[in-house]
């Protein structure tokens, strides 16, 4: 499948793995992108220039094919380092950044010298058109279904996809939401090149975290993520567990005096304990929705060709719904 997605990345199929802490690593990016999709590392999980630059050299011993790095701009006290991550980024020969919070445009000058693509993820068509402005090559369409951030709008995929293709004039992915070859035709149907997955990367047998992190997304449902931190305005959805439903209570008891010192022993510092140690009641981890509908824990290989394979069996089975219907 081409698409103008394929080409701008270079890649084989229209499939991308979105920046995921603590998940984001060398093994899962490598793993992706052997698989014929864009795997990417994300970049604040390493924290520093030279760690980043040791992962990007780890990632380029594990593949030949094109990766990405993440960069996300969160609200911080101390921010993380940004002009040395992209120097790194530059340095390393890394041909695609994902972007994704805040505006990424302090970055975008230094990437686009080096001729690096940007696709700048966002939760709405206001965002997306303004990130087409500053000279975001892409964006990745971040519907309300999604693991992580969904921003503040609540408009789920079906809306928000078909809005953007409306308005965009630079090529978009859809994210949020998306699980097999049935995620990526209605994408494709909605106007989108590709699409990109976070949740469902997380339970293959590559992704480097701990196996109760895959066996949770198994057993859950489409009914067990929480929206948490809406008061703050920072909503995050989160699969449920104690912590989770401790830091509710928290919310509805405080009310608009919530702040974030409140909840600080639910969200800060967890993702290790989860991620790597496996304690799934630690914190609260993002997760989507779309843990409804990840029922196993395939290779990524396993997963791309599956997805692609579905992809081709839906649109030829439409093609001959076309041909069924026109008069002898
Ligand atoms: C565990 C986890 C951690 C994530 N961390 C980040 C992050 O650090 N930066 C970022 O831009 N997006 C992050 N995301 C969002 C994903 O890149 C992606 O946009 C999202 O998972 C798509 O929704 P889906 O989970 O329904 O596929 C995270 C998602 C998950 C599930």
């Amino acid at each position: 499948m081409k698409t103008a997605i394929t080409e701008m990345f270079g890649i084989q199929h229209p499939i991308i793995q979105g920046g995921m802490h603590y998940v984001g690593f060398a093994e899962m990016a490598a793993a992706v992108s052997n698989a014929g999709g864009l795997g990417i590392i994300t970049g604040l999980t390493l924290g520093t220039p030279e760690k980043l630059a040791s992962e990007i050299d780890k990632c380029k011993d594990m593949t030949d094919k094109p990766f990405g790095v993440n960069l996300t701009f969160l609200p911080s006290l101390t921010p993380p380092d940004y002009p040395g991550l992209v120097d790194v980024i530059i340095k390393g020969g890394v041909k695609v950044v994902e972007t994704a919070g805040r505006n990424p445009q302090q970055v975008l000058p230094a990437l686009k010298d080096a001729g690096i693509k940007v696709i700048h993820k966002c939760t709405s068509v206001r965002h997306s058109l303004k990130a087409q402005d500053i000279g975001c090559d892409a964006v990745s369409v971040d519907g309300f279904e999604c693991g992580g951030h969904p921003g503040e709008d609540d408009i789920p995929n079906f809306i928000l996809l078909p809005r953007a293709a409306d308005e965009l004039d630079i090529p978009f992915v859809s994210s949020g939401g998306m699980a097999d070859g049935r995620s990526l035709v209605a994408s494709l149907a909605m106007g989108a090149e590709g699409m990109n997955m976070g949740t469902r990367f997380i339970a293959t047998k590559e992704a480097p975290v701990h196996e109760n992190v895959k066996k949770a997304i198994v057993a859950a449902s489409e009914l067990d993520t929480r929206l948490v931190m809406r008061p703050l305005r920072n909503t995050e959805r989160v699969m449920t567990n104690d912590a989770v439903e401790r830091l509710l209570e928290k919310e509805k008891a405080l009310g608009d005096d919530l702040k974030f010192e409140d909840i600080i022993a639910e969200v800060a510092g967890v993702y290790p304990k989860i991620m790597t140690e496996g304690d799934m009641d630690a914190g609260a981890w993002s997760c989507g929705m779309v843990a409804g509908l990840i029922n196993d824990i395939p290779t990524c290989q396993e997963l791309i060709d599956r997805t692609m394979r579905e992809a081709e069996d839906i649109l030829a089975r439409m093609n001959a719904m076309q041909k069924e219907s026109v008069p002898a």
